[in-house]
């Protein structure tokens, strides 16, 4: 069950917070918008589910269309919905209605909102811009303010998150069993991974990554096939789920058979787990993000001059490109109501990390994915083969062996604390059984 106690606490952090960005950015007001049901395109009329305005969710776990909230310095926030009388759709309740108490509610006929909304210097937050209300629409030094909230986690938001890392992990451990004791295909896998965690595709917080073997070396596939895979090979599965608005990112790699190349992937993906956990123990406030994902670099390297893959020194393979050909992604990124929140990333990282979605400062409160990972991508191995000056630092033969396997990545969730962190994942797993 959810502890949804901390709530109340939870909104005066975001009204200090809102009163000093208004005042920081001189507005009276800000509107925060859910969102209007705008269709996908000029030639498809779908359009739910609502993905609500992130600022929007922050606060409330509504996934209401045409609802706005009013935060103002001094005022209780104000919800203004519009009430529609609809026999094509209805929203889902909301799982729980623990936060009507914190908020003033004013209902309106469609069309009518701005009857409710305050005058002034208004800044308005949403998704749709062509729709939005009167005032100033998004603007970008109050959006940069307000995003930096989001990644400093109240208790309420941390409760949020661990019961979305216990969501997902009911859904990883039976596709785990499913995988390693018969031969599912990626379709399979991926219906049984939402019926264990409970959710409908469309209530995931991303499309759900389920790869076996060869496909997942393409790091975000979500093309399952369903033909079942027997024999030697991998599978990726990177999934999450939800709660009230925030979501998990998990990834876990698994690998079947006893061939030379599935023995081979094991021991691969037992070393970027082991490079995983001691990045997770290296966190610590104050700490550059970009600095870890450095370190990841070099950790790879020695599991991959150790297991053989690798033949020249771990500095040569960092410096040569070896590690970025083979683990060409950021180590991860802030999570919140956005599966790649923004606000984690005052800066851009350096043009070797180009991937990197984290380069902020490690600070308590902050929630972020540590998801390292080893691939092979011909797109990038083809250019790594040819470059003169990394000859002779890849045993190729190894890697063609490993093809077959594809890629590993363990991604875990972890909260940043006043010392070490709090691992929502492993807790999550570990709490199941
Ligand atoms: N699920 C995408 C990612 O791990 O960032
Ligand atoms: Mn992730
Ligand atoms: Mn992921």
């Amino acid at each position: 069950m959810i502890d949804v106690s901390g709530y109340p606490a939870h909104v005066k952090t975001l009204q200090t917070g809102y009163e000093a960005a208004l005042a920081a950015h001189q507005y009276d007001a800000v509107v925060l918008c859910s969102g209007t049901a705008t269709t996908r395109n000029r030639f498809d009329d779908q359009y739910w589910p609502l993905n609500p305005t992130p600022a929007f969710l922050h606060w409330l776990p509504l996934f209401e269309a045409d609802a706005y909230l009013v935060v103002r310095p001094g005022k209780k926030p104000m919800l203004v919905r519009t009430v529609v009388d609809d026999f094509w759709e209805t929203t889902a309740p909301p799982e729980s209605d623990h936060f009507w108490g914190q908020v003033e509610v004013v209902e309106v006929a469609p069309g009518r909102a701005g009857d409710a909304l305050p005058g002034g210097k208004v800044a308005v937050i949403t998704r749709d811009p062509g729709s939005s209300p009167p005032g100033e629409v998004n603007p970008p030094e109050l959006i940069t303010a307000l995003d930096l909230l989001r990644t400093r986690k109240t208790a309420y938001e941390i409760e949020c998150l661990a019961e979305a890392s216990r969501r997902a992990a009911r859904g990883h451990a039976p596709t785990e069993k499913q995988f390693l004791g018969g031969s599912p295909s990626e379709l399979e896998v991926h219906l049984q991974y939402l019926l264990a965690s409970a959710q409908d595709d469309s209530w995931a917080p991303y499309k759900h990554i389920v790869a076996i073997g060869a496909h997942s070396a393409v790091l975000h596939y979500v093309a399952y096939t369903n033909e079942r895979v027997a024999g030697d090979t991998s599978l990726l599965v990177d999934a999450g789920a939800k709660c009230l608005g925030y979501g998990s990112d998990i990834t876990r790699t698994y690998v079947r058979g006893s061939g030379a190349g599935a023995k081979k992937f094991g021991e691969l993906i037992a070393h970027v787990e082991a490079v995983q956990q001691e990045i997770i123990r290296r966190i610590e406030p104050g700490m550059e993000y970009e600095a870890l994902h450095d370190d990841t670099h070099r950790l790879l390297a020695v599991g991959l001059r150790d297991l053989g893959i690798g033949k020249g020194t771990p500095e040569e393979l960092v410096d040569k490109g070896v590690t970025r050909a083979l683990f060409p992604h950021g180590l991860g990124h802030s999570l919140g109501v956005c599966v790649h929140d923004v606000g984690m990333k005052p800066r851009l990282p350096r043009p070797d990390n180009k991937f990197l979605r984290n380069t902020s400062v490690i600070e308590a409160g902050q929630v972020f994915t540590i998801e390292p990972g080893i691939y092979m991508i011909d797109g990038l191995l083809k250019p790594l083969a040819e470059d003169a000056s990394a000859k002779g630092l890849v045993d190729w033969k190894l890697v063609d062996e490993l093809r077959p396997f594809g890629g590993v990545r363990i991604e875990d969730n972890v909260v940043v604390q006043a010392a070490g962190t709090r691992n929502l994942t492993r807790e999550a797993f570990a709490g199941i059984g």
